[in-house]
């Protein structure tokens, strides 16, 4: 299955046993918070992990994701009220109805071809009101991170909230014109095995810049890790924040 993570209840459980608070969301929090009190997009919200903790910190967070089974998490969670969540796509946004858009965990190396990045960036400008920003991180090619998605260096074992464990494994199937297509597989204690596979594209900081001013908006900082380095940090990533 494709994006089973995002799809697949079992594996929904597995995302957020393995992926808690992070530097990530102390990055993106600190961003937000920069807006006081702001309308806030979190596009690609998944399990609501940010969304939660920006809706807990005064802002008022509309959390948007086609993905059922990873909103159905969110919505469980407590103080998932006062989230508004929205299952879609950036199609669905209403016009200049935002002060803050974030789509992180690198939700925007997930439209992999220009064809699907441009309208969302369009949409997303569509969606704040001018003057307003948004941020996103995606990884920069130049780290060459998915040389790290093999057998060896990926394997990881997760306590699930449910007794069992899991073993994650990620193995790299191509690398082309920017693509990397990945499988993940889990092998879980109690003896199901699950697969997901993804393409992510990974743009160099000339197609995020070109891409941004493309769609209107104007690039105001791209660091290179998550304590605000410059480009080249061995984060390996660009966090982009532009202002429409
Ligand atoms: C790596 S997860 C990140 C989730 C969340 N932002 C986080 O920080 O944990 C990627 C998310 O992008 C979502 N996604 C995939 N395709 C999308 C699309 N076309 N529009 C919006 N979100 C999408 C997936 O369903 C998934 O929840």
């Amino acid at each position: 299955m494709r994006h089973a993570e995002f799809n697949h209840p079992a594996l929904v459980m597995v995302y957020d046993a393995a992926f808690g608070w992070s530097r990530d969301d102390d990055f993106f929090l600190s961003v937000v918070g920069e807006t006081p009190a702001a309308r806030v997009l979190d596009l690609g919200c998944g399990t609501g992990r940010l969304a939660l903790a920006m809706a807990a910190t005064g802002h008022a967070v509309t959390g948007v994701d086609p993905a059922r089974a990873s909103l159905d998490a969110a919505r469980a969670k407590p103080g998932a009220d006062a989230v508004t969540w929205i299952e879609g796509t950036s199609s669905v946004l209403p016009a200049a109805a935002f002060d803050v858009a974030v789509m992180t965990s690198h939700v925007a190396q997930f439209f992999v071809t220009d064809e699907e990045w441009r309208p969302v960036l369009a949409d997303l400008h569509r969606a704040l009101v001018p003057g307003s920003r948004l941020t996103f991180d995606t990884r920069d090619p130049r780290a060459r991170g998915w040389e790290r998605w093999n057998p060896a260096d990926s394997r990881r074992e997760i306590p699930l909230p449910d007794g069992r464990t899991v073993t994650s494994v990620t193995e790299v199937n191509s690398v082309a014109d920017g693509v990397v297509s990945f499988t993940i597989s889990y092998a879980f204690s109690d003896g199901e095995h699950l697969r997901s596979a993804a393409d992510l594209r990974f743009r160099t900081e000339e197609e995020v810049r070109s891409s941004l001013a493309g769609a209107g908006f104007a690039v105001e900082h791209i660091y290179g890790g998550w304590n605000r380095e410059p480009i080249g940090a061995p984060d390996g990533e660009f966090l982009v924040i532009a202002r429409t």
